[in-house]
């Protein structure tokens, strides 16, 4: 089932950039895109995950763009509440910091720092029962793929979390469909595949819940301004995950043009 007339909704994954002037200009020069162009609010949803310590600035910094922009958290703790914790950041203090949108289960989360099915889980669930909003992200790599395994182990990780979701909390996911070998490689999955795919997650997820077509399937994984306009044309890909293009303002906006002119 297609999933068009969900309002797309374009995030910039910064990752562990920029530094604070570069990040300065970047939210600066976002402003002025917003500004001078004619995207609509309600057109597209935009949002920009910077590094956690970086989040409320850049929240208090956009609170005055021309559309509104969503602060994203990158990952959250797999322990809730407050308490000796060191290092970690919860969903609780996410929360009490208005930082209401959080990514879980990155790819770069699952290889570099272990996180595995069973903490990807205790994420999300403390996350939705702290009131958040999760990007949940999912994706094969490129030996899954070559092995035939990529629908199997993307619908795998979408069962990982189904357990630990109550039914109306799945208002609150949206799913990222990230393959791994497409992350800053320059490779993008072409809009086949990746419409494809999302058409199977969609599939996934209406056997799971109701909510199943109204769900937003973000494609992540090389997207630039030139491939843009193509993904947005597919009818299951309702918005884009954007790493090393979300760092230059003005590919951004393409980016989210792109999406918002398409629906
Ligand atoms: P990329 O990263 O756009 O640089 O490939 C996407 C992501 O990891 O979210």
């Amino acid at each position: 089932m297609s999933g068009s007339t969900i309002t797309p909704w374009v995030v910039g994954n910064w990752k562990m950039n920029p530094m604070q002037a570069n990040a300065q200009q970047l939210i600066q020069d976002l402003k002025q895109q917003l500004q001078q162009g004619d995207i609509l609010e309600g057109q597209c949803r935009i949002g920009v995950a910077p590094p956690s310590i970086a989040l409320s600035s850049v929240q208090a910094e956009l609170a005055n763009a021309a559309i509104d922009v969503i602060t994203v958290a990158q990952d959250v703790s797999r322990i809730a509440g407050t308490g000796a914790y060191t290092g970690e950041v919860s969903a609780d203090l996410l929360k009490d910091s208005q930082i209401t949108y959080v990514l879980i289960g990155h790819s770069e989360r699952r290889e570099i720092f272990a996180d595995t099915a069973s903490v990807v889980a205790e994420k999300v669930k403390h996350a939705l029962a702290a009131g958040l909003h999760i990007i949940y992200c999912v994706g094969e790599s490129l030996v899954q793929r070559e092995a035939g395994q990529a629908e199997q182990v993307v619908l795998q990780q979408i069962c990982d979390i189904s357990a630990v979701v109550e039914a109306e909390q799945w208002a609150n996911i949206t799913i990222a469909y990230e393959p791994i070998w497409a992350i800053g490689t320059g490779k993008t999955a072409s809009p086949e595949d990746a419409q494809a795919m999302h058409a199977k997650i969609r599939e996934g997820l209406t056997q799971i819940t109701p909510q199943g077509p109204s769900i937003a399937l973000l494609y992540g994984g090389s997207v630039k301004a030139e491939n843009a306009v193509e993904l947005a044309a597919c009818p299951d890909i309702n918005g884009a995950l954007v790493g090393g293009a979300s760092l230059n303002a003005e590919s951004f906006y393409q980016i989210a043009h792109a999406f918002a002119q398409s629906k």
